[in-house]
């Protein structure tokens, strides 16, 4: 069945170019009404316009859609609390939130200013907070919501001269793991994303692949899952190039050491400790204390 989001509403951020005004576009085309929000500044974050935001509202009008423009800053709580308002008084409603704005200030740590990492941490973390607190209210008195976090491989798996971008990115996956718990009860579905797309905010990296073979339209449908009816929770969903991996924090069996020798214990065994196999993805955070506690009742004869 083809996947459509008829009567629904969406707010992407970042939307004015690449990913955003994709994933906004194709919202748009399968029935969204969506605010296209962008600051409209450059990528470091500088400056700003209306005029990203509001030339793909022209393209969605265009094609036959309905979406609004809107500049908020995500960092600025009152001005994503006035966006959320204006999506309200127009529509009524919120289904879709796609946390997609960003910005990058990469330095390796020794040459970063602690000001280019607090800055690229309130766009990407906080701004992801603020647009998600002013909708989470709506969305759990809807019993329907649909979240989505814009994380990065950079996050995942570390990248030279992004401890700022990488450090945000990872705390969005935290902040998805938990959002995704207490949100369960509404309805509220929380994912993160992890894509590879030449944008503005790629293009110094030199693509080994054909530019149109790194299109952010082809991260999109991994989008359009995470935010359906259907969509999954808890997942972190990697897409790229038409590539789709899943990504997961997991937790090995360990090893249980007590006594006197305990440190060199750790030590000796730290390749058991690592040891994937039966490794688990808890369901939660308590699993892994109550995984402890069940070595330790083994080892204590319970
Ligand atoms: P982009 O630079 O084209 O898009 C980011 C958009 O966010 C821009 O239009 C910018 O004006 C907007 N923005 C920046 N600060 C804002 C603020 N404070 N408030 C509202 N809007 C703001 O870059 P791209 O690649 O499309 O990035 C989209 C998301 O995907 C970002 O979160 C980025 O970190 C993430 N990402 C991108 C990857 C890629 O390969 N392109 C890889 C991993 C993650």
């Amino acid at each position: 069945m083809t996947m459509r989001f008829d009567g629904q509403v969406a707010i992407v951020t970042g939307a004015g170019g690449g990913l955003g005004r994709e994933h906004a576009l194709a919202l748009a085309a399968r029935g969204a009404r969506v605010v296209i929000n962008d600051l409209g500044g450059a990528r470091d974050g500088s400056g700003g316009s209306a005029s990203a935001a509001e030339a793909v509202v022209a393209e969605i009008e265009a094609a036959g859609g309905e979406a609004i423009a809107n500049a908020a800053s995500v960092t600025d709580y009152a001005a994503v609390q006035a966006m959320v308002d204006q999506a309200m008084a127009k529509w009524g409603r919120i289904d879709i939130l796609v946390n997609n704005a960003g910005v990058l200030r990469d330095k390796s740590f020794a040459k970063m200013e602690i000001e280019d990492f607090r800055f690229v941490v309130d766009v990407h973390l906080m701004g992801a907070v603020n647009c998600t607190k002013a909708v989470w209210e709506i969305m759990r008195g809807q019993n329907y919501g649909r979240i989505v976090m814009t994380t990065s491989s950079s996050g995942l798996y570390g990248n030279f001269g992004q401890s700022n971008y990488g450090a945000a990115k990872m705390a969005l996956v935290g902040l998805m793991q938990t959002l995704s718990i207490e949100g369960a009860k509404n309805d509220i579905r929380v994912n993160c994303l992890a894509p590879t797309a030449h944008t503005r905010m790629t293009e110094d990296l030199g693509a080994a692949l054909p530019l149109e073979a790194l299109s952010p339209a082809l991260v999109t449908p991994g989008l359009l899952y995470l935010v359906s009816r259907d969509a999954p929770s808890r997942a972190i969903l990697a897409a790229g190039a038409g590539g789709f991996e899943r990504a997961y924090v997991t937790l090995t069996q360990g090893a249980f050491i007590t006594g006197e020798d305990a440190p060199e214990q750790v030590a000796a065994r730290f390749d058991a400790i690592s040891d994937r196999t039966g490794e688990i993805v808890p369901e939660m955070g308590i699993a892994q204390g109550m995984i402890e506690l069940t070595k330790a009742k083994k080892a204590h004869g319970g």
